[in-house]
């Protein structure tokens, strides 16, 4: 089917994702990376046990009243729920949308610097995500990441490789009726300023939409995952959470065009109360652009749901889940308090983190 059959469809997908006040959950964790939050509470990483905890998420009471949509991985999207009912239809029931992570994970970039890599999986591409699309998802997301060095890191070979696969990636998916959310992570790793990181990140996202220029996406119909713009991790001047939020939305109003629909951003290592005060900073400024500012957790989202899960207490996970929901969703229209609902200040962050 082409494009344009789908595009009334992706922009109402888009719009319902970035809808004021709503995020969405990121639970697209490999099987390999689950397994090390897994081992993190001593649960065993067997498919019984990864249902168990998706299921759990799923049907959490009233989740869809803070989250629009939930990032699957490929197991999950076809998997059933214990009580035999399918996680999509769990979903739906809540008013969740859908989706799916569609890259096949990072690999070395030939040519580049150190650890620099490209995110692979377009070879049949289209095809897949029709597949994905008849099995429920409505939406996907392909995760490129850019590092910062001291030594030319990230390369203009890096930047344009990684811009070129996710521009590919998103005119492909839209092609089978998936809103592609856009995702150029910049780690935190290193010791870098807070500068450094905007002129970078800048940089990646202006590239980002030259390559979707040129491969004629449709960007009313997808939405852009970045990261927060904060100094590197190991940065020896800290700064402040209302220097990161400014910092963050002058680089979006400069890079991001305004016919994109939503911004949800990552959480990339940054502590569950991080997150939603940073979100709820930037949802105070006033913006040249009306594009939603909202989020799509992973970990910022799961960490504390986790921890009181260890395998079997579901419903203080639940309870857990649904705080960072309604923090996150209040952080997304500026009226979250701080602290007014349980969370971590737990570091999040891992050096090198793959997803
Ligand atoms: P974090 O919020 O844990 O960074 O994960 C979001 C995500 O989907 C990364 O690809």
């Amino acid at each position: 089917m082409a494009l344009s059959y789908y595009k009334e469809e992706l922009v109402k997908t888009a719009n319902a994702l970035s809808m004021k006040g709503k995020g969405i959950l990121a639970v697209d964790e490999s099987t390999k990376t689950i397994g090390k939050r897994f081992a993190s509470i001593n649960v065993e990483n067997s498919e019984e046990n990864r249902k168990a905890y998706r299921g759990l998420l799923f049907t959490t009471d009233d989740l869809g009243k803070y989250i629009s949509g939930a990032i699957l991985f490929e197991e999950t999207l076809f998997q059933n729920h214990q009580d035999g009912e399918s996680m999509v239809i769990k979903l739906n029931k809540l008013g969740i949308i859908p989706g799916i992570k569609v890259d096949k994970g990072l690999r070395p970039l030939p040519g580049g610097k150190n650890v620099e890599t490209f995110c692979s999986g377009l070879d049949g591409l289209v095809e897949r995500a029709s597949d994905y699309y008849s099995q429920g998802a409505r939406f996907a997301k392909w995760r490129a990441v850019l590092q910062i060095s001291e030594d030319g890191c990230p390369t203009n070979l890096s930047i344009k490789e990684n811009a070129w696969g996710l521009a590919r990636y998103a005119r492909s998916v839209q092609e089978s009726g998936l809103v592609p959310i856009i995702e150029p992570e910049i780690l935190m790793d290193g010791s870098h300023e807070i500068n450094r990181t905007a002129e970078i990140q800048e940089k990646v996202i202006k590239e980002v939409y030259k390559a979707c220029e040129e491969n004629d996406v449709f960007l009313e119909g997808t939405l852009l995952k970045p990261s927060m713009t904060v100094p590197g991790e190991n940065c020896s001047s800290k700064s402040n959470p209302d220097f990161i939020a400014k910092m963050t939305i002058r680089t979006m109003e400069r890079s991001v065009p305004a016919s994109v629909p939503g911004i949800v951003f990552l959480s990339g290592g940054l502590s569950e109360e991080a997150a939603s005060v940073y979100l709820n900073l930037m949802n105070q400024l006033d913006r040249k652009a009306k594009w939603n500012v909202g989020f799509s957790y992973g970990r910022a989202l799961q960490h504390s749901c986790l921890k009181a899960w260890r395998g079997a207490n579901i419903k203080e996970a639940q309870k857990a889940l649904i705080a960072r929901a309604q923090a996150n969703s209040e952080a997304s229209q500026g009226c979250y308090v701080s602290g007014s609902q349980p969370s971590s200040d737990e570091a999040l962050f891992v050096a090198g983190y793959t997803y």
